[in-house]
């Protein structure tokens, strides 16, 4: 079986440790993802503590001016975070600010999973992505819940890497996903609420691994 695709966001502690749950896993999936959740309970130690043990993605959301995006950047990318995701709208300048740390990889949001991706992001996917392509992203987020916006976006998309969030708790499906441009699927409540994390990710790769 080849690598995992799976990202697993740990968003929440009431049923298991991000540690110990990152542990039970960390040999099925590609990396977790942190997000603003677990980093105001735990602290930003949490992103070193979890980085000893897999791939760190941190999704702050970033939407600043260039200066405090850096300043930001450095703070995570010291505890150790393999990527940051931050949102495209700020444009050029804003996410140059984190690709050119050097130090970490920039995963920018092209558009969105929750029904009020509609309302604006979604359609302006296009010009966000070319931003995403301005800024030296390494990926782009694209929902894994909107199949069609999901293989438009892959069309143009060239070598980026697609990471699609969207999948269980908000309705995707992680081999339709991957079927309609996804690199990766990025999966929260059905894995960190779940009593049985490892069989639902084993699941999951057994569905998408080839
Ligand atoms: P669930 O529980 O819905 O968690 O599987 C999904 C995780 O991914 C984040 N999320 C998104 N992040 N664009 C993003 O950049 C999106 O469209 C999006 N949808 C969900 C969410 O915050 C959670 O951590």
């Amino acid at each position: 079986m080849g690598e995992s695709r799976i990202v697993v966001a740990i968003d929440s502690e009431e049923k298991h440790g991000a540690i110990d749950l990152t542990r039970s896993i960390s040999d099925r999936i590609y990396a977790v993802k942190v997000n603003w959740p677990l980093i105001l309970e735990k602290g930003i130690g949490i992103v070193h503590e979890l980085s000893k043990i897999t791939k760190v993605i941190c999704d702050l959301k970033l939407a600043d001016i260039p200066n405090t995006n850096r300043l930001i950047s450095e703070k995570v990318i010291s505890a150790g975070a393999f990527a940051i995701i931050a949102h495209a709208f700020c444009g050029t300048d804003s996410l140059k600010a984190i690709s050119q740390s050097g130090k970490t990889k920039l995963i920018s949001v092209v558009a969105m999973s929750h029904p009020g991706g509609n309302e604006y992001i979604n359609s302006r996917w296009k010009s966000l992505l070319q931003t995403a392509k301005d800024s030296d992203s390494y990926g782009i987020i694209a929902p894994g819940n909107s199949p069609e916006i999901l293989s438009e976006i892959r069309k143009e998309a060239e070598g980026l890497k697609i990471f699609s969030p969207g999948i269980g708790a908000q309705g995707g499906d992680p081999a339709i996903a991957i079927k309609n441009g996804a690199d990766f699927i990025i999966v929260g409540r059905a894995v960190y609420q779940s009593s049985d994390p490892v069989s639902v990710v084993s699941e999951m790769n057994s569905k998408i691994i080839p």
